[in-house]
């Protein structure tokens, strides 16, 4: 059976991946951080492992928890937005530091850890991205820390397809989703939005490696 490594699954894009994997007949290991969301990860026939991306030792954790595991698939979907800002108003020290610790050196820590051992199944490995990051198309300044941000996650999962041709490493836009983060008003549901992921991961071939894709399959622009 095919093995899943998800990381930040309590809620959200994280949750409906874990649940899509599984009802797909996948082994999921997905992470969250509260005792509630392991046990509720638990509930959904996943196995749950403690994560929180800015804890050392629970990264270190990951090394050995799945050292002898062949994955398959890893997706590390764990994310901040931050505070909503319209221009470019600085960010203070803090905010900062809790956007980009958790959505770049998180990614930073994290994927050289596992990164290994997908590339030792010749697996997929897959951020959790945003569009907003994306340079070419960039056509507004609003959430401008969360913006360099993704654009900083997108160089970094860059730098890691190229340390690993082995497996196929990508970064993917999960659509505008009716999350904490997307709202109620956006498009997709995370059901949606984790089939479209799902079916393009699947769809994922060694020319892929080191590419930007939307949810739907279709390729972005960097
Ligand atoms: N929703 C959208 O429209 C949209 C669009 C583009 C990109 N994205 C990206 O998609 C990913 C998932 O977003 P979402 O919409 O599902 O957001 P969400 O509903 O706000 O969920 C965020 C997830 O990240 C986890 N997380 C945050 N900080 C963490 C930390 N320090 N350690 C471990 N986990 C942490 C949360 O865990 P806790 O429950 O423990 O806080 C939760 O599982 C993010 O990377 C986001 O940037 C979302």
């Amino acid at each position: 059976m095919s093995r899943v490594l998800i990381i930040g699954a309590s809620r959200g894009i994280g949750l409906a991946l874990a649940t899509e994997y599984h009802r797909a007949g996948w082994t999921v290991s997905a992470s969250a951080r509260t005792p509630a969301d392991l046990e509720k990860l638990a509930t959904l026939g996943v196995e749950p492992f403690p994560c929180d991306v800015c804890n050392l030792n629970d990264i270190a954790a990951l090394g050995w928890r799945f050292d002898d595991q062949k994955i398959d698939v890893a997706i590390l979907s764990a994310g901040v937005m931050g505070d909503w800002t319209e221009t470019c108003e600085t960010p203070s020290q803090e905010q900062f530091h809790h956007v980009m610790d958790v959505n770049v050196l998180a990614a930073m820590r994290i994927l050289p850890m596992i990164a290994p051992l997908v590339a030792n199944s010749s697996g997929k490995l897959a951020v959790i991205s945003s569009h907003m990051g994306s340079l070419s198309t960039r056509e507004s300044p609003d959430a401008w820390l969360y913006r360099a941000s993704k654009a900083a996650l997108n160089s970094v999962l860059l730098d890691i397809a190229h340390s690993f041709p082995s497996m196929v490493s990508v970064a993917l836009h999960p659509g505008w989703v009716r999350t904490d983060m997307g709202g109620a008003e956006a498009t997709l549901s995370p059901e949606q939005s984790a089939a479209g992921i799902h079916k393009t991961i699947a769809a994922l071939s060694s020319r892929d490696n080191g590419t930007f894709y939307n949810y739907d399959g279709t390729r972005l622009s960097w």
